[in-house]
């Protein structure tokens, strides 16, 4: 990726109204929230959502937590039940995020949620973030604003140290209160899970809503950027009908994913980027899998994505996404 030049703007109304303004065109800022410095970007728009996945380095695309101005907004994008309602009206704003069921046409990016059919909600409690999201007036992606694989910052100095001349501007709003990352659990199931213990007890969230399953290993265990969510409960998006990657010979009946230009007869073909550029083909990546999958196709086939920046990520989700559908695979 071309080196930017990266401004730290000041958390005065100048600063925040500037900030603001990169965010609804689309750029990255980093804000500062109670937990740890968030890589902010427009949760509507796909390809800032893909740009924050390039600026981190990050090797595949876990899904993102959505800030929020408040729970009226969250509600916008996700489909409350009690429990959920009771956990917003007594810890927002603060540390804790709710994965929940998304709704279909809010507007969100597929990329945001990993394809996944659910969304990571929090309203941060912090002065400076909580402007912001007022300024910008649409939900921000932000996850750590860390370099893949390093630890997360708690002032804008490390935000700078890791991530100058990747992103658009850093908002200095001091340092991080709680200087850990918010506490994730998952209430779109039946059962409600721990995914990451943070920056608010479990015995706080347990007093309101009973008992909360834990889990302690999962294939993300090992990854520094995604320390301790437990791989096992994140579902990975898999579609419905069979999935071939690294295809030059698809097969009829099939519909094809392409990647730069081709032309393929009568196929269904979608193309994740015509220019070969791997922000758009990431950007582009969990719709064209949504719309392409349907019965009436013998299933879909992906011509090869190279395997350098973000191509890492796609090649990552992809083959995810092919394992999803195998007997006794993980169904995570
Ligand atoms: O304190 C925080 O949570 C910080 C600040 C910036 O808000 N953000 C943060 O984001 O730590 P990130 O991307 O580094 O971690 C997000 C966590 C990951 O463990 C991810 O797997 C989980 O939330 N997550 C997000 N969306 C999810 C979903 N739909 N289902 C399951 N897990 C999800
Ligand atoms: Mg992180």
């Amino acid at each position: 990726m071309a080196a930017i030049s990266t401004r730290r703007l000041r958390a005065d109304t100048a600063g925040i109204e500037e900030a603001a303004r990169l965010l609804r065109a689309g750029r990255l800022v980093a804000l500062p929230t109670e937990t740890v410095y968030g890589l902010g970007a427009d949760a509507g728009n796909d390809r800032a959502v893909a740009a924050i996945f390039e600026a981190k380095g990050r090797p595949r695309f876990n899904p993102l937590i959505v800030h929020l101005h408040d729970q009226r907004a969250a509600e916008a994008l996700a489909m409350f039940d009690d429990r959920a309602r009771l956990l917003a009206e007594r810890f927002w704003p603060g540390p804790l995020t709710m994965v929940l069921p998304r709704r279909p046409r809010a507007g969100l990016s597929h990329l945001v949620s990993a394809g996944l059919d659910t969304v990571a909600l929090r309203v941060p409690s912090q002065p400076v973030a909580r402007a912001l999201l007022a300024a910008a007036d649409c939900p921000v992606a932000a996850p750590s604003a860390n370099r893949s694989g390093r630890v997360s910052p708690t002032t804008a100095a490390h935000v700078m140290a890791d991530m100058d001349g990747r992103i658009d501007a850093v908002l200095d709003g001091g340092a991080c209160g709680v200087g850990l990352e918010s506490t994730v659990i998952d209430l779109s199931t039946g059962q409600i899970a721990l995914l990451r213990p943070g920056g608010l007890a479990l015995e706080d969230i347990e007093s309101i809503i009973g008992p909360v399953r834990r889990a302690d290993h999962g294939e993300d265990a090992g990854d520094a950027d995604a320390p301790r969510a437990p791989g096992m409960l994140l579902r990975h998006y898999a579609p419905s009908i069979p999935l071939r990657l690294n295809v030059s010979d698809p097969r009829p009946g099939e519909a094809l994913i392409t990647f730069g230009r081709h032309s393929f007869g009568d196929l269904e073909t979608a193309n994740l980027s015509p220019d070969s550029d791997l922000c758009e083909a990431a950007a582009n990546l969990f719709d064209l899998l949504h719309r392409l999958d349907n019965p009436a196709h013998a299933g879909i086939a992906v011509m090869p994505i190279p395997d350098t920046g973000l191509g890492l990520a796609i090649n990552d989700r992809l083959r995810r996404a092919a394992r999803g559908r195998e007997p006794g695979s993980d169904p995570a």
